[in-house]
């Protein structure tokens, strides 16, 4: 710039005094980055292609950081839901974390837009994700001939009807071993803290189904060894890692995510290595003697050449499956036995229910399952007001330019769907912070993904592929809890503050008491 220029613009006083040629370069510079950050959506969208065309509302956050702090909290569902009713955004809400580009739907229709439509068929894959190898297993395998090979084995051979019957018995004999424990719990301390209860029973219950062997959870032990595992790996997987959204922090890893999943997978690889071992050992020349087809493991051992995984993949597609069927089950159960604390009468209905279809004693079965409508309406009650994945789970990817009603989304947008606003919606619910079960025995309404006003396991080509599966699981053990004893109020009460981890848990867990009926 000229002097003259200079002198035009800034009298020669104050330019020396106050203001430089830099100092005003900077001024702009930072002029136009606060015009980025200020934008709607924040930094991400302002950086992206999307500029040019209608822009999707939301809020800009802070500089730089945008709305990381929503997902440090734990109630990251709340705070996004008040967010799109005050920005109006309730159908679509753009935000940014960092450089990480979001959308998120409060609303059946954009829900039912976003997960039904080929272009939001990736999710994005977290640090700890791809570090545990989850990148090879179904939840997080890109869309492609792969995900769908998986897909294709575990619904045939895990997810099937007649797979699901057949570990019926089993299921059924758990449920009893969780009755028994609550027994000797309440004799012992008249009391029974349910977490730890359910969680056991339930990752037995996936490990059976998958590995085809159950364990002791004792101070020692395989059983022992595994629940670490499993805790260090939900622990990684829920911790809101900054270089997922900051690219320059990556290679410090601030947190310890990489190095401590690099641990882990070490671990898991000799934990569930000597497991897939084992069911080699047992064949005789690589065939199952078996008739039953064996478990998942053995399914995996079985495939034809070229669609057999190798050992990596098959032991990133067996753990995962302990990660999404173990806690989520075990959770559900816990609020709704909240639930039943809170609601004596909803309590006692049930029960008369199943007094009735099954008696007091006979042991209940799956197949009692379907004349129980009230038990099941608890359920899909429970699944509305407290959804294990209220934002289900992990997101989804626009793996290409996509509009979602009138507004575009780039591709890399990560989407959500904010299911815990929509079963709290009024405008889809009548008095929808009241614990109702009557509702659904007046209106049925689909909880598999067909009706986006309810959809606690997704939609779409990745809607969960274990939900008949977790669902036969509550409603038995659900029934055989009840069938078995009056759930009552401890001391300290029961208290319904959320805590949003890898799932929706209790944030104080459920301490009640469980007072025996056939005594
Ligand atoms: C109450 C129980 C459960 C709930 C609420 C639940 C919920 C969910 C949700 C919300 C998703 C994401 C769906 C989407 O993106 O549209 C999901 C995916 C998944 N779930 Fe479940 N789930 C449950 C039980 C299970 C069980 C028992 C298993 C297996 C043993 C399982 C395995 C999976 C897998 C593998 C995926 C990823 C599917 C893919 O990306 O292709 N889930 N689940």
């Amino acid at each position: 710039m000229s002097s003259t220029y200079q002198l035009l613009f800034f009298p020669q006083t104050v330019y020396s005094t106050v203001l430089s040629i830099e100092v005003v370069l900077c001024a702009f510079l930072l002029l136009v980055v606060f015009g980025f950050w200020f934008a709607p959506g924040g930094l991400a969208w302002a950086l992206s292609k999307s500029q040019a065309r209608m822009a999707i509302p939301g809020p800009s956050g802070f500089p730089l950081f945008g709305m990381v702090f929503v997902f440090t909290g734990s109630a990251t569902h709340r705070v996004l839901a008040k967010l799109s009713q005050s920005f109006n955004a309730v159908k679509l809400m753009a935000f940014s974390v960092g450089f990480t580009r979001f959308i998120i739907s409060s609303h059946p229709d954009t829900a039912k837009e976003i997960l039904n439509s080929s272009a939001f068929s990736d999710r994005p894959v977290k640090e700890s994700a791809y570090e545990l190898l989850f990148h090879r297993a179904m939840g997080f395998a890109p869309f492609g001939d792969y995900w769908r090979n998986l897909r294709r084995i575990s619904a045939t051979h895990l997810f099937s009807p007649r797979r699901i019957a057949s570990f019926g018995t089993f299921r059924s004999e758990i449920g009893l071993k969780i009755v028994e424990e609550i027994r000797a719990t309440m004799l012992l301390k008249g009391e029974v803290e349910m977490k730890k209860v359910l969680h056991y029973g339930s990752l037995n219950n996936v490990m059976m189904s998958v590995f085809g062997r159950s364990y002791d959870f004792k101070k020692t032990g395989d059983g022992f060894e595994l629940e670490e595992l499993v805790s260090e790996g939900y622990e990684l997987l829920g911790i809101f890692n900054w270089s997922d959204h900051f690219p320059v922090l990556g290679w410090l890893d601030l947190q310890g995510v990489r190095k401590r999943s690099r641990v882990l997978v070490s671990k898991v690889n000799v934990f569930v290595g000597k497991i897939i071992e084992e069911h080699k050992r047992k064949r005789v020349n690589g065939v199952l003697g078996d008739e039953s087809g064996g478990d998942f493991v053995d399914v995996l051992l079985d495939l034809e050449k070229e669609k057999r995984l190798d050992h990596a993949d098959m032991i990133a597609v067996l753990w995962e499956m302990i990660f999404r069927g173990t806690d989520t089950v075990a959770i559900l159960l816990e609020w709704i036995l909240a639930r039943m604390v809170l609601h004596p009468e909803i309590q006692s209905k049930a029960q008369s229910e199943i007094d009735s279809v099954v008696g007091t004693t006979r042991t209940i079965s799956d197949s009692d399952l379907q004349n129980l409508p009230y038990l099941q309406a608890i359920v899909k009650e429970s699944l509305r007001m407290h959804p294990p994945g209220p934002l289900l789970s992990w997101a989804r990817l626009a793996v290409h330019d996509v509009h979602i009603g009138n507004y575009f989304v780039p591709a890399g947008t990560t989407a959500m769907v904010n299911m815990w606003a929509i079963t709290h919606d009024e405008a889809s619910w009548s008095e929808p912070n009241e614990f109702k079960p009557e509702r659904f025995m007046e209106e049925d309404v689909s909880i598999m993904g067909s009706d986006l006003r309810l959809a606690p396991f997704g939609s779409g080509r990745r809607v969960c592929p274990g939900k008949a599966m977790g669902l036969v699981t509550v409603q038995l053990w659900l029934a055989q809890l009840l069938q078995n004893f009056n759930w009552v109020p401890s001391y300290a009460g029961v208290d319904l503050s959320e805590c949003l981890k890898l799932s929706l848990e209790m944030k104080n867990p459920l301490i009640c008491g469980a007072v025996p009926r056939n005594a």
